[in-house]
């Protein structure tokens, strides 16, 4: 195999939260080549689509148990857990995690997170004037989230802020670091008082990774980490894919209306808003041996950052990828990543955004945004602080 030089680009893509901003950096990244070295920040990148998935898809190559982050303190904290681990030991956590979040699991649940989101809305329509943010997308992983994990009623208000903190925490040290490291701590110090104390409801997830300890299959200082997996990326990630679908459809009101005629087409809308505005940038990979990718070497021991956000626009694998239309059914977007540590929890996530948009399409005829939408400053999510909406009730 031939290998080429590696193409450098020097900017720091940390430095925007802008989403179009940073969509016409991850543009500019392609087009330099299928893999990049971004001199700024010291790492290989890969923002094309056959590249990512090929990445993600080596897990035996391109680690996960160096951590998925930027800096060692926030590798040092994912070190070891389901998202920071390798072959075999991922097998066997990612196991406990997964095996509650199955689709039969889920499915049970069908009825009750459909009440918990006309509830939700209802709530917002009383409202009329709502923070999307606040009021739809956080509410609904907040209401639902916690009693699948079985967790106590403390604290179920502060989990989002923790882990918006800890996932932010991956990104290079900057200035909001120690911030998010004293959030990210949070997260593990409740999730040390939950496993101390037993507090989780019977037969919830807590409960589960308890009872794989008990028999024998996993360490019982592994009860910890498992709960830093499951309160860590399970309800920002999720509030920060309902922020863009509100969004989304406040700015293309003709395809809120069509897909009011098309209701068949809602998890096609779900795949489409997770392709265009993808809730993770994209975590990284180290490489344990030389490896070509794209025909570019990237040396052992070399950070690799995954976009994935970018592969979702690649313009060789989609057409008009940067045209939202919920028509498109996306399956194959890499939102969730790919491959072994592909999200375990996309059941739960698809589950509560299925519930929302069904209540929603219900209830609100359109929404009107009332002022540009803020972006949250955060290197690994592409989410909002606040999307002043208008509810326009049916009816009206
Ligand atoms: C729209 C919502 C969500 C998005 C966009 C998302 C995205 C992702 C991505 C990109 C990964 C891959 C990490 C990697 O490749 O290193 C991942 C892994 C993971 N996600 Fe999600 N996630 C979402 C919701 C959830 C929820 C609701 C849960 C739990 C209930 C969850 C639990 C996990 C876990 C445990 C992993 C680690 C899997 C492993 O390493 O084997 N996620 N998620």
């Amino acid at each position: 195999m031939t290998v080429a030089d590696v193409p450098t680009l020097s900017y720091d893509p940390f430095t925007t939260n802008d989403p179009d901003e940073r969509y016409a950096q991850y543009r500019e990244l392609r087009a330099a080549g299928p893999v990049v070295h971004l001199s700024y920040v010291g790492v290989y990148a890969t923002g094309r689509y056959d590249e990512v998935k090929a990445a993600l898809g080596e897990h035996d190559t391109f680690i996960s148990g160096e951590g998925v982050g930027f800096n060692d303190i926030a590798n040092d904290v994912v070190r070891g857990s389901t998202l920071g681990s390798d072959s075999p030991e991922h097998e066997v956590l990612r196991g406990v995690v997964a095996t509650g979040l199955q689709p039969r699991a889920m499915r049970a649940r069908h009825d009750e997170i459909a009440e918990i989101a006309r509830g939700v809305v209802g709530t917002a329509l009383a409202r009329g004037d709502v923070d999307g943010v606040a009021h739809l997308a956080q509410a609904m992983p907040t209401a639902v989230v916690p009693d699948i994990l079985g967790l106590p009623d403390r604290h179920r208000d502060e989990l989002i802020t923790w882990a918006k903190g800890g996932t932010d925490l991956l990104g290079p040290v900057n200035e909001r670091t120690p911030r998010n490291a004293e959030l990210s701590g949070c997260i593990s110090q409740f999730a040390v008082e939950l496993v101390e104390g037993r507090e989780f409801a019977p037969g919830s997830l807590g409960d589960q990774v308890l009872s794989a300890a008990d028999r024998g299959e996993i360490a019982p200082e592994k009860c910890v980490i498992l709960m830093n997996d499951y309160l860590g990326p399970s309800m920002e990630t999720t509030a920060t894919a309902i922020g863009h679908l509100l969004v989304l459809f406040a700015q293309h009101p003709e395809q809120w209306e069509a897909l009011r005629a098309q209701p068949g087409l809602v998890g096609s809308a779900i795949n489409e808003v997770l392709r265009f505005q993808s809730p993770v940038r994209g975590f990284t990979r180290v490489a344990r041996r030389d490896t070509a990718l794209g025909g570019i070497l990237i040396p052992a021991g070399a950070r690799l950052w995954t976009v994935v956000a970018s592969a979702n626009r690649d313009e060789r694998h989609w057409n008009n990828p940067d045209v939202f239309d919920f028509r498109r059914n996306p399956i194959d977007h890499l939102a969730f990543g790919y491959g072994s540590h592909g999200c375990a929890g996309q059941g739960v996530a698809r589950l509560e955004m299925h519930a929302l948009i069904h209540a929603l399409l219900d209830s609100v005829e359109r929404f009107e945004l009332t002022a540009a939408p803020v972006v949250a400053p955060n290197s690994m999510l592409n989410t909002w602080d606040s999307v002043p909406l208008r509810l326009v009730p049916r009816g009206e």
